[in-house]
């Protein structure tokens, strides 16, 4: 887990390296920032504890449970997960925070049991989100659940329906929607225009060969468990990732964080995908290793195409996510030592581009992409900016349950609402589709809508 308070110190506001961004500060404000923290006063009031369950305190379920509990007045009641062994790591590490719960096996012993919880987090394996996120919005409770939302369209859409249903809130766990330096990026690109038309984009996760998950000895679950949950092996049950049955594949596990900022940024999802990918480094997995795919935007009546890719053999150049524009590129990432502006030399120069700090990044001059740096044409700072750059102090996954928290308490919007994040799902899933029939599929814009 990147902790942004570790690395990348040039997120923090620095006097020396302050730059005036009054074309920023004087194009209004066409892009409104999130719900975080900041909006849920209330919550030091014991009255607005929320009491909440975890369901698959996994890997990246123990990482946002330990988010939770830097949030004010969050209290964890239960957990459930079908491995006992992970039922107390989640239980002993509450236990050491003053939080006994009560632990479960089944998630429906669970709404049965904890009849006044208020929200559910769902970080079990993508294959069971529908049917754990669904069962916890019709027992009442706001639900967070983790991306990719479902492994299957049919999933993702009785998602959608279910939440407008219940009338109960559903958080996707695309956690860059409530990531300041993603809004950031999306005010200079949106209401700066500091890369003029964007025309273009390349993005990728690349990293090194993976290991199988394996258990400690004498941990297994039993044939019998395994098989009522629907896994014939242990190697099923911990390395989902690879079966088609669990997961929608590499597009989906990785694809789907970044896809996500491109429907996001281009205000649109795609118009069509090619993509080609194989099994072509790894044995007995199901999902292809390596994939690459273009996709088409049409955003404003022009073309915008992109480059995406995940390889599992390279970790070479990471992951990141690049816009290109006639005027210039921004390279951003989750990973905070990525964030760089680059402007073409034939650009009309900016005001503040002199006074702006600098740094090589791959092989060029660029300009730092810093938060809280804005000035307002009066030189007083940009509250907005300073709100951002306190924010970004977090680590990502904290900033998104705190969004959601607030969503429950003070009605501010959700960022990745359920429809949001099926947009997502139909602009990876179809990648899947790409690859198998080996040619472009064009989108129709009916397709991503519930
Ligand atoms: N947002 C992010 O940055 C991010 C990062 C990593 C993983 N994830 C997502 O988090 C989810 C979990 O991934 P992970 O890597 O932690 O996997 P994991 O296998 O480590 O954890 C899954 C947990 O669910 C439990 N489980 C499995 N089936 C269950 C069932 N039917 N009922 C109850 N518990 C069950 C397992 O015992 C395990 O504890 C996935 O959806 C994944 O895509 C998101």
């Amino acid at each position: 887990m990147v902790d942004p308070r570790t690395q990348g110190t040039s997120l923090y506001f620095n006097r020396r390296d302050f730059i005036r961004t009054a074309a920023v500060a004087g194009a209004g404000l066409m892009v409104t920032v999130p719900g975080w923290a900041q909006e849920q006063a209330p919550a030091s009031q014991p009255e607005n504890e929320l009491r909440i369950a975890m369901i698959g305190p996994g890997s990246q379920g123990r990482n946002l449970l330990t988010q939770c509990l830097k949030i004010p007045n969050i209290r964890f009641t239960a957990i459930c997960d079908i491995w006992p062994y992970h039922q107390d790591y989640a239980a002993n590490i509450l236990k050491k925070y003053d939080m006994p719960v009560k632990v479960y096996a089944d998630y429906n012993e669970l709404l049965a049991g904890e009849k006044d919880l208020d929200a559910v987090i769902v970080a079990t394996p993508d294959w069971v989100h529908a049917e754990h996120a669904i069962a916890c919005l019709k027992a009442g409770k706001h639900v967070y659940c983790e991306k990719e939302m479902s492994n299957t369209l049919e999933g993702g859409r009785a998602m959608v329906k279910a939440a407008r249903e219940t009338g109960k809130l559903l958080q996707i766990g695309h956690q860059r929607r409530s990531n300041p330096r993603y809004w950031h990026a999306l005010k200079m690109i949106r209401n700066d225009k500091i890369l003029g038309r964007v025309t273009h984009f390349n993005s990728q996760w690349n990293r090194s060969r993976r290991f199988d998950l394996g258990w400690p000895e004498g941990k297994e679950l039993d044939p019998a468990t395994l098989k009522k949950y629907g896994y014939e092996t242990m190697d099923q049950f911990r390395n989902w990732r690879w079966y088609k049955k669990f997961s929608g594949g590499p597009m989906a596990d990785l694809g789907s964080h970044q896809m996500d900022v491109y429907n996001w940024f281009l205000d649109t999802p795609p118009a069509a995908v090619l993509a080609a990918g194989g099994l072509d480094n790894y044995e007995d997995r199901e999902w292809y290793d390596n994939v690459m795919a273009i996709y088409e935007y049409k955003v404003g009546g022009k073309m915008v195409r992109g480059f995406y890719q995940v390889l599992n053999t390279t970790s070479f150049n990471g992951f990141f996510e690049a816009f290109m524009g006639d005027e210039g590129s921004l390279v951003i990432s989750e990973d905070t030592r990525k964030g760089f502006v680059f402007r073409e030399q034939e650009a009309k120069k900016r005001e503040w581009e002199d006074e702006a700090s600098k740094v090589e990044a791959m092989g060029k001059d660029a300009i730092e992409l810093k938060i809280g740096e804005t000035l307002r044409p009066d030189g007083t700072k940009d509250p907005e900016g300073q709100q951002l750059l306190e924010e970004s102090k977090k680590p990502p996954h904290q900033l998104h349950l705190e969004n959601f928290f607030s969503a429950i308490r003070n009605k501010t919007p959700l960022s990745c609402p359920p429809e949001v994040a099926y947009e997502t799902a139909v602009t990876v899933l179809k990648a899947n589709d790409a690859v198998a029939a080996g040619k472009r599929i064009e989108f129709k814009p009916d397709e991503f809508k519930v």
